[in-house]
């Protein structure tokens, strides 16, 4: 027997409702960070749990009202129970400053005029708390070293982070720049350690301290490092910073001892290319939860990182090599790496609209406060949308300027895509960013995957023929 009125809901839940976006309900605990897909029924059994109407009757009543209904209920219940979605004893009240219920009394906001699925409000964002950086990385696609002319203080971030929470947001990744340098960085951590939502950080791993590791711990943040080689004479000179290598090593080992959850990302180049098995070894060494290889892109710095690129011929072999070994390690921890074949879905998508995750479910937020469609946005200063400083984030993405990210640009207005025989399934075709990055916002996106495949096969055609 159930006793509705000792039920309350897990407050590490965030839940949602996106009615332009596929009629999604959703909840996402932000601290496993479980995603769990909800029909009408239990969206509404959690809600009137969360806004405390829990009397049975009007909890079974909302259902309907026979016993299949009430049946219904209690099965939706139980399974929320087992889930931890739900907890079934009084609650002590934790840290977290929100009410009980703010988006209950609130209407559900509707977005103009947008011809593809679109959220109420992101899922998520990416946060770029600064331009500063303690490194010169050869292939820094933000070319990070100085501050922007109007970086934005603590706050301001302060007050973004507040409409984030207010609008239920997911989850936000703080990049930049390095983060950690950001005047008041402690005290930003400190704040999103109370927010209902998930927060990673990435960094370079090369200046924290012991306090900024243990408030990483308290504020349960999770840290994205970057390693760029598996030994110091492959890392250092591409960081080009001697001694950055053991640092980061150090740092992840404190992060592995204080519980603290880490991913890797590694760019492979020329010199450490012969080195995939040693940094899956690293990762099993200390607890990495995820390990993502990445080919430098052609943004920022990156343009002049000619030396260091692979070629067509090695890219191959990297990947070659990666999944040769990966297979050893899938039981431990997750791995990617680039490849065309990624983008090629086996699933015909025959919608002429094309559209992609940024002015759908995501956004960046620049160092003085301008909103950009997407990551590649702020490294390229392309398609501003508004500005924070200026304008609260729901107007922001209410604005008419993400027309271009919502379905303005058919699939046959765009050149190369429109006649590609791989159209269908590619989801490269989608994204405005690459496309601009190779000069043409309707052109051929950069890393176009029909392109690659063909460059890979005439590589591998060479070879046959003239080795
Ligand atoms: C711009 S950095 C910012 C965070 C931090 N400073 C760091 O280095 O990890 C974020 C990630 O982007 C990667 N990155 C930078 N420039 C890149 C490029 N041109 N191509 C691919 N990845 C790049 C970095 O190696 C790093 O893993
Ligand atoms: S890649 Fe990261 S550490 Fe390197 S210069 Fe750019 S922001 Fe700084
Ligand atoms: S041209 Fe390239 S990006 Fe466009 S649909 Fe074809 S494979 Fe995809």
């Amino acid at each position: 027997m159930i006793h509705t009125q000792s039920l309350h809901l897990s407050q590490d839940l965030i839940i949602r409702r996106d009615p332009q976006y596929f009629d999604s309900f959703t909840a996402f605990n932000f601290v496993n960070c479980k995603t769990y897909h909800l029909d009408h029924n239990q969206y509404r059994v959690l809600k009137l749990i969360e806004k405390r109407s829990t009397s049975e009757k009007d909890l079974f009543s909302s259902l309907g009202k026979g016993s299949k209904e009430r049946g219904r209920g209690e099965e939706i219940i139980s399974e929320f129970l087992k889930e931890g979605i739900l907890l079934e004893k009084i609650f002590e009240k934790t840290k977290y400053n929100t009410t009980e219920d703010n988006l209950g009394k609130k209407q559900v906001r509707f977005i103009p005029n947008s011809k593809v699925p679109v959220a109420s409000f992101p899922t998520r964002a990416d946060i770029f708390l600064t331009h500063r950086c303690n490194m010169k990385c050869i292939h820094c696609n933000v070319s990070a070293g100085k501050p922007l002319k109007n970086e934005i203080d603590v706050d301001d971030w302060k007050n973004i982070f507040d409409q984030l929470e207010e609008e239920k947001i997911f989850k936000i990744q703080i990049s930049g720049g390095e983060s950690t340098i950001y005047p008041g960085f402690s005290e930003l951590i400190t704040y999103l350690g109370d927010k209902k939502f998930k927060t990673s950080v990435l960094t370079n791993a090369n200046r924290l301290d012991d306090e900024i590791i243990e408030l990483f711990a308290k504020s349960r943040i999770s840290v994205g490092v970057s390693l760029d080689g598996a030994t110091p004479d492959t890392h250092d000179p591409f960081r080009k910073s001697k001694g950055s290598f053991q640092r980061v090593l150090n740092n992840l080992r404190k992060f592995q001892d204080l519980g603290i959850q880490s991913t890797i990302t590694t760019v492979i180049h020329k010199k450490n290319q012969h080195q995939i098995q040693q940094i899956f070894d690293i990762c099993q060494e200390y607890g990495v939860k995820m390990l993502c290889f990445v080919f430098i892109d052609e943004v920022g710095r990156g343009v002049s990182a000619q030396d260091w690129m692979l070629s067509v011929e090695e890219k191959i072999k990297a990947r070659e090599y990666f999944h040769e070994i990966y297979p050893k390690y899938k039981e431990l921890f997750y791995a990617t790496i680039v490849q065309p074949e990624n983008y090629i879905s086996t699933i015909k998508n025959s919608q002429q609209s094309v559209f992609c995750k940024a002015g759908t479910y995501s956004m960046a937020i620049d160092s003085d406060g301008t909103v950009f469609p997407c990551t590649m946005g702020v490294q390229l200063g392309a398609i501003p949308i508004g500005n924070a400083t200026i304008k609260p984030l729901v107007e922001i993405w209410e604005s008419k300027n993400w027309d271009l990210f919502r379905g303005e640009i058919p699939l046959n207005q765009l050149s190369a895509c429109s006649n590609c025989s791989l159209n269908m399934n590619c989801s490269m075709k989608k994204c405005r960013m690459r496309s601009l990055l190779n000069g043409d916002i309707q052109g051929r996106p950069s890393g176009c995957p029909s392109a690659e495949m063909k460059e890979i096969e005439q590589a591998i055609f060479d070879k046959d023929c003239f080795n």
